[in-house]
């Protein structure tokens, strides 16, 4: 008897943030691929300054749409100095439209004048995983660091070559999916999102 592999669809365009979540789901028994025209599709769903909200109902968007099971997953930077911004905000930091360079020149020149010593801030990650039913499940991760005073390397996607994680002198930019993928953010909700799949796959 052929047992049939279960799908699973990314609910996301961004494809620096695809690749590292199906790096974590490789050990999972399910066939994943993207969701096809997902800027489109997930057109309006997110936009609320909840990272939960704006997973579950990418995730929820997608499992309906394309009748399968879905992840969706929402970010963001959180800058102590700012407050917490951009938080949920970080995608549209700026202007919905500014490059990952523009934003983080931003937000360099925002805190040009902030010593070292103030300089903490963390990646968060909230992946959502939605049934085509509505059911969903929730799991989240954080990666703690501090902001760099220039942008260093050009690996990893977004504010990775202005994000310098605790322990390390180098941004993730300079440092590369092979450790970022041991520590960030995603990393640590993916963790518990694989282990809840690996017992119910
Ligand atoms: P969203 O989850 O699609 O709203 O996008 C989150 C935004 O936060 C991304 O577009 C990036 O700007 C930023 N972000 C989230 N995770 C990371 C990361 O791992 N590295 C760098 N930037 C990130």
């Amino acid at each position: 008897m052929i047992k049939a592999i279960p799908m699973m669809v990314l609910a996301t365009s961004n494809f620096g943030k695809a690749r590292e979540l199906a790096h974590f789901l490789e050990s999972v028994p399910v066939k994943v691929t993207m969701l096809c025209d997902a800027k489109a599709k997930l057109d309006g769903v997110e936009g609320k300054s909840d990272y939960e909200q704006n997973a579950i109902a990418k995730a929820r968007r997608a499992a309906e749409v394309e009748g399968k099971t879905a992840l969706g997953e929402d970010s963001g930077l959180e800058v102590e100095w700012l407050g917490g911004k951009p938080g949920p905000m970080s995608a549209r930091y700026v202007s919905p439209d500014a490059t990952a360079t523009q934003k983080n020149e931003a937000l360099l020149g925002e805190l040009e004048k902030t010593p070292d010593e103030e300089r903490a801030a963390k990646f968060v990650s909230l992946v959502a995983i939605a049934e085509p039913s509505g059911a969903v499940r929730t799991f989240r991760g954080e990666c703690s660091g501090r902001i760099a005073v220039e942008e260093r390397g050009n690996r990893g996607f977004g504010y990775d070559p202005v994000f310098i994680p605790d322990g390390y002198e180098k941004t993730l930019g300079e440092l590369g999916v092979e450790v970022k993928n041991k520590l960030s953010h995603r990393a640590m909700a993916m963790a518990k999102a694989r282990e809840y799949l690996e017992a119910n796959c």
